[in-house]
């Protein structure tokens, strides 16, 4: 591929603006300042610096995100802030999207990736990819509430019933478990239907992929292990 295509590839803008940068002299590749646009890369493994801050080559991005409260999973965020702004322009530019939508008051784990066809296989209804979400609740929980959750509950305005499994009560007010669907604020609507309250929603898991060790706000890029923990449907 051509220096001038791979940067535009890379969220570094127009192929116009791309030449520009490299014959400003902005783009090295081992430590060789890089002045044609045309010059044919070879792009495994391939790591370049522009304006002196390096990049890894990537045909797509995958992220996972410790999501902080106070951030919309949305471009246009109104009342609050973007998960958005968490990112750079060179990854905004490649048109990162979320795999799926968090409140947000939600914490915890939350995939962002510019490839359609991983964020169409996790959030496809029919795919049923697993969530596992850790909360706090208003009220003690009840074995009458855990029983519920588990035989399934209905939700206004969707079909079927919602259920949950491997319901586990950390402690008074404390719950673990995984759902199998995604609709619209799920946990807190099952968690009301059987006479509850989230107070505190944290997502742990989405598929087999456990959220990493990560503060809030941080993220990184996934490993091929880790984006196929991801596409695994059934949380172990
Ligand atoms: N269920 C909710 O109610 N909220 C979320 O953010 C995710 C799942």
């Amino acid at each position: 591929m051509y220096l001038e295509k791979m940067l535009q590839s890379q969220g570094f803008g127009s192929r116009k603006h791309c030449q520009q940068l490299i014959k400003s002299g902005a783009v090295s590749i081992d430590q060789d300042i890089m002045q044609n646009p045309k010059q044919k890369l070879n792009l495994e493994n391939l790591v370049f610096d522009v304006y002196g801050k390096r990049y890894q080559y990537r045909e797509n991005v995958y992220i996972a995100l410790n999501k902080p409260t106070g951030y919309e999973c949305s471009h246009q965020a109104t009342h609050h802030f973007s998960v958005f702004d968490l990112f750079d322009d060179v990854l905004l530019n490649r048109g990162l999207q979320c795999v799926g939508r968090l409140d947000q008051d939600t914490t915890g784990l939350l995939l962002l990736t510019d490839d359609g066809q991983f964020l169409q296989a996790l959030t496809h209804p029919k795919k049923h990819v697993d969530k596992v979400y850790r909360m706090q609740t208003a009220d003690p929980i009840s074995s009458e509430q855990i029983e519920q959750l588990k035989q399934g509950v209905e939700l206004r305005n969707e079909q079927g019933t919602f259920a949950a499994t491997d319901v586990q009560q950390l402690a008074a007010c404390e719950l673990q478990m995984t759902i199998h669907q995604g609709v619209y604020h799920q946990v807190k609507r099952m968690l009301a239907a059987v006479g509850n309250k989230v107070e505190q929603l944290h997502r742990v898991q989405i598929g087999a992929l456990e959220c990493p060790e990560l503060k809030e706000g941080e993220w990184i890029y996934l490993t091929p292990e880790q984006i196929a923990l991801a596409r695994t449907r059934e949380a172990i």
